[in-house]
């Protein structure tokens, strides 16, 4: 098990403002780099902005600026949201940083110097919105099939990375290492991509057309691709060629992205890195859309949805589970607000909240000094631990896969049996016979300690409802500073706890 985990977002595209597709990514990634700092791991977590190109270049002429300010001030609306979303990431890139610019140009002039950058003419038809060329078999009734425009028939000289000479490595190394591109379906369709002769890619844009981008280091007429600058980004956000950083953390990269730029991480990027002489990432983890009636959440569609009004409307927690439960990783999910209500009102009014206000309000009613590790468990405590012990192991094996939702779902699986063995052991039946305050107390003390784990679990999810719960159950220590090993044994929690009440941490929403 690698000691070490690298976790990058797409950097975005200041075109736009944050929306809810941006915010599912992010916090995909947080959850991740969370889960595996719980698992022992040292990570690093980087997220940032996308800056320079056609796209930015369109839209701050719209906007009336220049694109340095332009993306000075939208790249500051990214920066300044993710807190807002409890997102704990150590590093924020932007493309435009100085240090990005030398590192780009360093990984060109490498590529240069071992002739795979040659100057060619070309001519093809090219989106604007996803600033790449396209074949006209690729589109739809001529159209780009994401952004529904036609695109433009563009003729110029430029410079082209020889990618081609790459495609029988890149089947190889993706055939050779399962999971390389997961969950499978997007492995397959690279694979299905690379059956087809791979062209060179144009990696360069004349000034004359564009001139926000980065100057190629061997023609000064010519600017970055756009795509090339920005795959380099997680390079230089670790600090590359050089630092300790990138040293202890790129072999551990997992790139997490949505289905819409995995022809440029799936096939762009790791061609870059073997001519660059740079190990390939160690996974790209692909996820499909969030649509609103079969429709991609996206800025030109003009459907998004702001993630800090559904953050102000329900709870940041409410939001950040809804997302995570709701989408099988890898496929398209629909969002709705009639479907984040309910999954409000069943999992965490109902499943969560009712079991840590009914045992909490329980423990302080008839133990108010603490309850006592007890001496010995009955089979009804043994199932509950294997119940605990199983959930762990599918949780775990599920969080690897980056299978949020079965992670999910195998906690409240738990939850579930915590309430039943609350309703089988009966604790206020027990309270009223006196020569039974033994067997409460071991019971309400099983009932704590399932919370617990449980509470840990949740934190990569719900970090502050987690926070909530663990303060409410006055355990020693801090719940940051918890780890999966502190988990798998039952009872260490110590001899007493000084539980204190909690107030609703999920109140009914009506829908
Ligand atoms: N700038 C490029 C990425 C360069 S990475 C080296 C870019 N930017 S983007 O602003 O368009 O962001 C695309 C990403 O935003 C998607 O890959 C995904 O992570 C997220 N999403 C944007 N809309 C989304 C949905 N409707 N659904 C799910 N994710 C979405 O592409």
């Amino acid at each position: 098990m690698s000691k070490t985990l690298y976790v990058t977002t797409p950097i975005y595209y200041v075109n736009a403002e944050p929306h809810l597709g941006h915010a599912y990514t992010t916090i995909a990634a947080d959850v991740l780099n969370r889960f595996n700092i719980l698992s022992g791991r040292e990570t690093f977590f980087v997220t940032g902005t996308d800056e320079h190109g056609d796209k930015v270049v369109r839209a701050a002429e719209a906007a009336g600026e220049n694109p340095k300010e332009y993306a000075d001030r939208i790249s500051m609306l990214f920066r300044n949201i993710w807190p807002e979303l409890s997102i704990s990431n150590d590093y924020f890139i932007r493309t435009t940083d100085e240090d990005h610019k030398k590192v780009v140009q360093l990984i060109l002039q490498k590529v240069y110097d071992v002739g795979d950058i040659y100057f060619g003419e070309y001519g093809g038809y090219y989106c604007f919105g996803c600033e790449r060329f396209y074949y006209e078999k690729e589109l739809a009734d001529g159209k780009c099939p994401d952004h529904k425009v036609a695109p433009e028939f563009i003729k110029e000289k430029n410079y082209f990375f020889r990618m081609s000479k790459y495609q029988d490595w890149l089947i190889e190394y993706i055939k050779s290492h399962p999971g390389f591109i997961r969950p499978e379906r997007y492995s397959n369709e690279v694979l299905a991509f690379l059956r087809d002769p791979l062209e060179d890619l144009c990696i360069s844009r004349p000034k004359s057309r564009l001139d926000w981008g980065i100057t190629l280091p061997f023609d000064r007429d010519y600017v970055t691709y756009v795509w090339f600058d920005a795959l380099i980004n997680y390079l230089t956000a670790v600090g590359y060629p050089d630092s300790d950083l990138y040293h202890k953390f790129w072999p551990s990269t997992q790139h997490l992205i949505a289905k819409d730029i995995l022809k440029p991480h799936g096939i762009y990027w790791p061609t870059i890195l073997k001519a660059s002489g740079i190990e390939p990432y160690h996974h790209l983890n692909v996820h499909g859309y969030w649509n609103i009636d079969k429709n991609k959440i996206s800025k030109s569609l003009g459907n998004i949805i702001n993630p800090l009004s559904l953050k102000d409307k329900y709870g940041l927690d409410a939001f950040r589970y809804f997302l995570m439960r709701e989408m099988v990783f890898g496929l398209d999910a629909n969002f709705s607000e009639s479907a984040l209500v309910n999954r409000l009102n069943s999992d965490l009014a109902n499943d969560l909240g009712n079991l840590a206000s009914r045992s909490l309000a329980m423990v302080i009613k008839y133990f108010k000094g603490g309850l006592h590790k007890p001496t010995g468990y009955l089979e009804i405590d043994e199932r509950l631990r294997s119940d605990a012990s199983k959930m762990l192991e599918d949780m775990i094996n599920q969080m690897s896969r980056l299978a949020f939702n079965k992670a999910l779902i195998a906690i409240w699986g738990f939850i579930a049996a915590v309430n039943k063995y609350i309703d089988e052991t009966s604790p206020w039946t027990l309270a009223k016979k006196e020569d039974q305050a033994g067997r409460l107390n071991a019971v309400l003390y099983n009932i704590v300690e399932a919370l617990r784990i449980i509470t840990v679990l949740l934190f990569p999810f719900m970090p502050s409802t987690a926070e909530k719960i663990w303060t409410s159950l006055g355990i020693k220590g801090n719940l940051h500073t918890q780890r999966l090993d502190d988990i798998t044994e039952w009872g260490k929690i110590g001899e007493t706890t000084a539980v204190s009440k909690i107030e609703p941490i999920f109140p009914r929403v009506e829908g």
